[in-house]
């Protein structure tokens, strides 16, 4: 605290429109209201007796999406004592979202190891798109690049999952970490339209908040391809033959459906058509994940 020396404080986000969210005070609320379990409210005996191939492609996914998880607990973690605290409910609902992020982190982990399959794969170029969100050291265009685009994309992601997963367990805890990501991608884009309205040309940093991470992500484009794959085995119910077929049609109507959503979030947060398409196309380009 204050002493002879001055504040020991680093505060970096003073305006307002940085971190505002018209609402974020009943965000906060309904957080605390929703917390849950992932040890108790997760009926984890019917995640057992799983098919062999279902499991590992379940894993697979899961394991990717862990990755990302970590990413949205660390960029508010690294926030929270950067904003001055005038803005109080904001520093308190992006506490909630630490909490959140690490339940999920938590809550996949459980579900991989369940039947003992754990971890499958690695999947550097994600982790290398990551980092170009972690060490963003601005706000309001690493929450742009978190809240808006990447937990954007989870929400659409965990509905189509909810569909496919192979077990009541999997299901349940979708179910739950989508109300989570609703909350967060709902302060983001609300925090978007605040900055957007007292400063119009902030769309020019949020580009350039994407292109800058294009640098760390050069060789990424579109979701990995053993995570398309595996996510055609849970859409098809099985790893071959006409299900599968299937599947990989599913996920390519899927991917489309990504772009459409994205682009509509984009203009509802009151960004102009056209700067929503390039933002939409860019993301694609550097993420290569969800977030
Ligand atoms: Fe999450
Ligand atoms: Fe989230």
């Amino acid at each position: 605290m204050a002493g002879e020396e001055g504040v020991p404080h680093d505060f970096r986000v003073l305006d307002r429109h940085q971190v505002w969210a018209d609402g974020v005070e009943r965000l906060y609320e309904q957080a605390k209201e929703r917390q849950w379990d992932a040890s108790r409210d997760i009926p984890w005996d019917a995640g057992r007796g799983v098919p062999e191939a279902l499991e590992v492609a379940l894993c697979t996914v899961l394991t990717w999406m862990v990755q990302q998880e970590f990413a949205a607990w660390y960029v508010p973690a690294k926030f929270v004592p950067r904003i001055h605290p005038a803005y109080l409910e904001p520093v308190l609902f992006l506490s909630t979202q630490v909490m959140d992020e690490a339940r999920h982190v938590e809550v996949f982990t459980k579900r991989l190891f369940l039947n003992g399959v754990g971890f499958v794969g690695s999947y550097p170029a994600t982790e290398a798109s990551l980092q170009g969100l972690i060490q963003q050291e601005e706000f309001d265009k690493a929450s742009f690049l978190l809240h808006v685009l990447g937990e954007g994309t989870f929400l659409d992601l965990f509905t189509f999952l909810r569909r496919v997963v192979p077990d009541e367990a999997s299901r349940v805890i979708l179910v739950r970490a989508h109300e989570d990501e609703a909350r967060h991608v709902a302060y983001g884009t609300g925090r978007v339209r605040v900055q957007l309205q007292e400063d119009p040309s902030a769309i020019h940093r949020f580009v350039a908040a994407l292109e800058e991470r294009l640098n760390f992500a050069r060789d990424v484009s579109g979701i990995p391809s053993q995570i398309q794959e595996a996510l055609a085995v849970l859409a098809g119910g099985e790893s071959r033959g006409r299900p599968f077929v299937r599947g990989v049609k599913e996920v390519a109507a899927f991917q489309k459906e990504l772009q459409a959503n994205r682009i509509q979030r984009l203009t509802g947060s009151g960004f102009p058509e056209a700067a929503a398409r390039h933002i939409s196309h860019l993301h694609a380009k550097a993420s290569g994940n969800a977030m």
